[in-house]
């Protein structure tokens, strides 16, 4: 152990060289001291947590683009099968995703007071609830085009389903999901203070 002079803490061996006091010069970073995990491993988490949260989305995202041009109800619904079947891995990295999030707030305590930290947790929840609304039910709505009645006859027309797919809806989507990550990603590279 080492102990920083001009602080009344003590510096563990575990922290990066270079943590507290850069040179000597600046006091010694609260980060540093007493964490049960380095912030920089939190941190680490994160990224990894919303790494792992876009790379499972993209099958749905994939899917959304894939069916546009699908006419075959068979492939159709298998490609949103596909795609349901990664919604729970979605929702658990979403989950550590907020959860790690709330840990680097607890590990750096001024993130709290910050706008910037509130307006990303308040957009990835506007995105979830937005998808929620509009991401799910056009899936049900797609699987129900493709339904075929005992009699053998669809329940649409092959013309009605292909409109379905093509609808603006695909863009809504888009634009919700693209929105979201986006203004989130720009609220924390750039961390605006408003
Ligand atoms: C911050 C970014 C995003 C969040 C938090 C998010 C969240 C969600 C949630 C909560 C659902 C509902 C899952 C369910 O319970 O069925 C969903 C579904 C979906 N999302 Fe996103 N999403 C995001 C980005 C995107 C993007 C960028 C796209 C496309 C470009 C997209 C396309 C879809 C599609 C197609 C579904 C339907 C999946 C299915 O029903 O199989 N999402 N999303």
């Amino acid at each position: 152990m080492v102990t920083q002079p001009g602080s009344s803490g003590v510096l563990l061996m575990c922290d990066p060289p270079g943590v507290a006091g850069r040179a000597g010069t600046s006091a010694p970073d609260s980060r540093s001291y007493g964490r049960v995990m380095p912030h920089e491993w939190i941190r680490f988490l994160h990224i990894a947590s919303a790494i792992g949260f876009v790379g499972v989305h993209g099958a749905s995202i994939a899917v959304l683009y894939a069916v546009r041009n699908e006419s075959d109800r068979g492939r159709i619904e298998a490609m949103l099968g596909f795609s349901a079947k990664t919604v729970l891995a979605m929702y658990v990295s979403l989950g550590l995703v907020v959860g790690t999030g709330f840990w680097l707030g607890f590990t750096e305590p001024r993130f709290f007071s910050q706008p910037w930290y509130w307006l990303s947790l308040a957009t990835l929840a506007a995105t979830t609830v937005l998808m929620w609304f509009v991401a799910r039910p056009f899936g049900k709505r797609v699987l129900a085009a493709c339904e075929i009645r005992p009699s053998g006859v669809p329940r649409v027309s092959d013309e009605e389903l292909s409109q379905i797919l093509r609808s603006q809806q695909t863009n809504v989507i888009t634009l919700i999901g693209v929105g979201g990550l986006g203004t989130i990603l720009y609220l924390m590279v750039f961390r605006p203070g408003f």
